[in-house]
Parts: structure tokens; C-alpha cells; sequence
């Protein structure tokens, strides 16, 4: 029996059973659905693209997986090239992993490390935002601050080594005043916090982060794992703001295959790099670097750069905006739009039940999470895809 993720197995409803997925669309026995949502944000250009399934199939004709460990391999060698040149600043350094969750482990591992290594053991706390997700392993449940957690994590009462603050300056100052030989790491989901609730806030808030971390020479980690290639309308957030460690998963392969970067920057891969064992990083996924996952994302950052998807995105948000204007009711209580979001925020959760069997009967796939509703599409969507889409989303609200 398959234990499926998020859901009391004992009440869950049926999933939907896709049999094909092609372009926007997902296919089950008797319906064709725009998938709203990019398979958790991932999937942006669309499934079965002709290229990006050339590349794996391509690739697995040679072979599909060796391990990092004694051994390199051409994909995993131009992929960390192209990165180099793709990512702003001195982000050069790329550790590869299997999910998102995974590489925030490596970052705040590194950020941890880097500061033991030089012999500083007082820095062994994470500062962190109110509603941040940054994935589901212990460390990072740790770092988030998601509701689904809590119950679970009480366990272990509060954590003596993660400061949560709201996104507002006033904080961020106070936190870095009161901690500031204590951090390791100030880690974020730039500009908009995705599971967290699909919260957007200002660049300036991360311009500060910047500067306080230089001062008090605390390293600032972007988990772009759900805001990296375009969500946000930029590239990457890090375009704006430079972090010392970037982390890049889902779209990084176009959806295809789960896989991660950890990026470092110079200072960062400098710490570890000396004569000492010791001062190595001790990781190491059996899947790092798989050769599939690296052709595939290759694949996917050329047809990023040379289909233009910034213009794309732009035009996702000119047109949400468009058909969102003016758009109130009494039961919302907000709507944000940034880059390739939109989302519904709800004042009260029950709202949205049956909103997903709602939007099924109308050809679109969506999975709304307690007072949200969103859609994050593929990016090679057409106009008038995405209008139903959010046609879909206000006709919910008109009934
Ligand atoms: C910001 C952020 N970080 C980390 C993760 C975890 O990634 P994964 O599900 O690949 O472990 C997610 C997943 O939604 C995410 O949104």
C-alpha cells in the first residue's frame, strides 16, 4: 500500500490516476486537467518536452547513474560549470544532493562547519523566518516553521538553536544584536515564503539581511528551491541580494527528477579548504551528481535562457494581474501576485473544501493547503489556458 504524503491515510480522498501528462496537461481516465500547480512547482516547461526527454534518454544509453565518490562524470562536470556561469557573484561551488530537504541539510551543515572549522564553536545557531518551509527532514522542519510541524516537534520542546522572526526590519536587527556571535547562518526563502503560505515580502528586508550579516560575518543562505528560475519574476532572488550559499532543487531539472544544488561561494568553499581531514564536508548522497538528473538539467537551463522564460514569466504576471483586478469577496482576504504565484488567501480554511473536485470538473488540477488557494503554472502555459485557471479560481468564489 502506498503511504501517501501530507494525508490521514484514514480519511484521504481517492487520488487522481494520471495516465499521460503532456505540455500543461495531465491526463487521467476521463479528464484532461491544466496542472495548476507544476507538480509542486517544479515542472516548468510542461511535461514530456521533446528536448528534455532526448537528454535523458540520450544520457541513459551511456549510463544513467555513477556515484560522486572516486569518480566524475561529463554531465555532473558541465553541470557545475554552467551553474558557475548561470548564478550570480562568486556562487561557484556546487554540491549536488536528491531533494530540496536535502540540500538545506548540506547548507546549514556547511554554515555550521565553516565556523568550526576556523574554531569558532559558539556559532551553532540558525536564524530563520515565522512560516518558513524548508523541507521535511529533522534539520530543516527544525529551521522551518511550519504549522504541520509543530504538533510533532513539541516533542522536543522549544529549540535552543533556531531564532524565528517575522519579516520586518526592526526584527532582523534586534535578532543580529542580541545574537550576533551566536548565528552560523541567517537562512530565508527570499522574497516569497511558498508553503509557508505563499507570503511575499520587500527586497529591502533582504538588502538589510545583507548588510547585518557582513557586519556580525554571519553567512546568508537563499533557499531557492521553490523561488529559483523565475518563480519571483527574477531569475533568482540572489540576483538582487547575494547570498553566501544558494540552494536550487525542483525546476532545476525541469520537474524531471528530483535533484538539488547546494551552492557556495568563495568565502564559504575556502573555509573547508586546507590540509585538515577534518575540515572536509562530510556528505554525500548515493545519488549526488546522477547522470540523468545532470543531463536533464542541463537541458532545462538552455531552454531557460535561450526561450526567453523571463519574458514568459513576465507575461504570466501581467496577466494574472489583468484578470485578478479588482477581484474581492468577502471571504478572501487577500490576493498576491509575484512573478509566477498567485494566490487566494482565505479568511477561513473551510472556504476552499471541495475546491479541488470543484476545479477537477473544470479541467484543472489544483491542491489548495489550508487558507490557500494558488496556482503556480508551467511557464510555457498559453494566455488562454491561464485564464481558465483563474477563471476557475474566481468562479469558486461567484457560486
Ligand atoms: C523553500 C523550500 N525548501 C525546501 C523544500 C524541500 O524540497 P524537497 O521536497 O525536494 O525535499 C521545498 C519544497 O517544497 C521548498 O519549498
Amino acid at each position: 500500500m502506498i503511504w501517501y504524503p501530507y494525508e490521514q491515510m484514514k480519511t484521504m480522498k481517492a487520488p487522481y490516476k494520471i495516465v499521460d501528462a503532456e505540455g500543461v496537461y495531465l491526463y487521467t481516465e476521463d479528464q484532461k486537467l491544466i496542472d495548476s500547480v507544476s507538480s509542486w512547482w517544479s515542472v516548468i516547461h510542461g511535461y514530456k518536452h521533446p528536448e528534455l526527454n532526448r537528454a535523458i534518454i540520450s544520457q541513459a544509453e551511456k549510463f544513467s547513474h555513477v556515484m560522486l565518490g572516486g569518480l566524475t562524470h561529463e554531465p555532473v562536470q558541465r553541470l557545475a560549470e554552467k551553474l558557475k556561469d548561470f548564478l550570480p557573484g562568486d556562487l561557484d561551488y556546487s554540491f549536488f544532493s536528491d531533494s530540496g530537504s536535502v540540500a538545506v541539510e548540506v547548507a546549514l551543515k556547511m554554515a555550521l562547519q565553516f565556523y568550526m572549522n576556523r574554531g569558532d564553536e559558539q556559532r551553532t545557531m540558525i536564524l530563520a523566518l515565522n512560516h518558513a518551509y524548508h523541507g521535511d527532514t529533522f534539520k530543516t522542519m527544525e529551521a522551518g516553521d511550519d504549522e504541520d510541524y509543530h504538533f510533532v516537534l513539541n516533542a522536543y520542546g522549544p529549540s535552543k538553536y533556531v531564532v524565528h522572526i517575522p519579516t520586518e526590519i526592526q526584527a532582523l536587527e534586534q535578532a543580529f544584536e542580541k545574537y550576533r556571535r551566536r548565528l552560523n547562518c541567517f537562512i530565508v526563502e527570499p522574497l516569497l515564503q511558498g508553503a509557508g503560505g505563499m507570503r511575499m515580502y520587500d527586497v529591502s528586508f533582504l538588502k538589510r539581511a545583507r548588510e547585518l550579516c557582513d557586519k556580525y560575518d554571519v553567512l546568508l543562505v537563499f533557499d531557492e528551491v521553490a523561488t529559483g528560475f523565475g518563480r519571483t519574476g527574477n531569475r533568482f532572488a540572489a540576483d538582487l541580494v547575494l547570498p553566501d550559499i544558494l540552494v536550487l532543487g525542483k525546476a532545476l531539472t525541469g520537474g524531471y527528477i528530483g535533484h538539488a544544488v547546494t551552492v557556495a561561494n568563495e568565502k564559504v568553499f575556502r573555509g573547508f579548504y586546507d590540509d585538515s581531514p577534518e575540515h572536509a564536508l562530510m556528505h554525500g548522497p548515493t545519488f549526488m551528481g546522477n547522470a540523468l538528473a545532470c543531463s536533464v538539467a542541463l537541458k532545462s537551463i538552455e531552454l531557460f535562457e535561450t526561450q526567453d522564460y523571463m519574458a514568459k514569466i513576465r507575461r504570466i504576471e501581467e496577466i494574472t494581474r489583468r484578470e485578478m483586478m479588482g477581484f474581492s469577496h468577502r471571504q478572501i482576504k487577500e490576493v498576491r501576485i509575484m512573478g509566477g504565484c498567485v494566490c487566494i488567501e482565505v479568511k477561513d480554511a473551510a472556504v476552499l473544501a471541495g475546491y479541488q473536485q470543484f476545479a477537477y470538473e473544470r479541467g484543472v488540477f489544483s491542491r489548495p493547503f489550508l487558507k490557500y488557494l494558488y496556482a503556480m503554472v508551467p511557464y510555457i502555459i498559453s494566455e488562454e489556458e491561464l485564464v481558465k485557471v483563474l477563471g476557475t479560481m474566481k468562479e469558486w468564489f461567484a457560486r
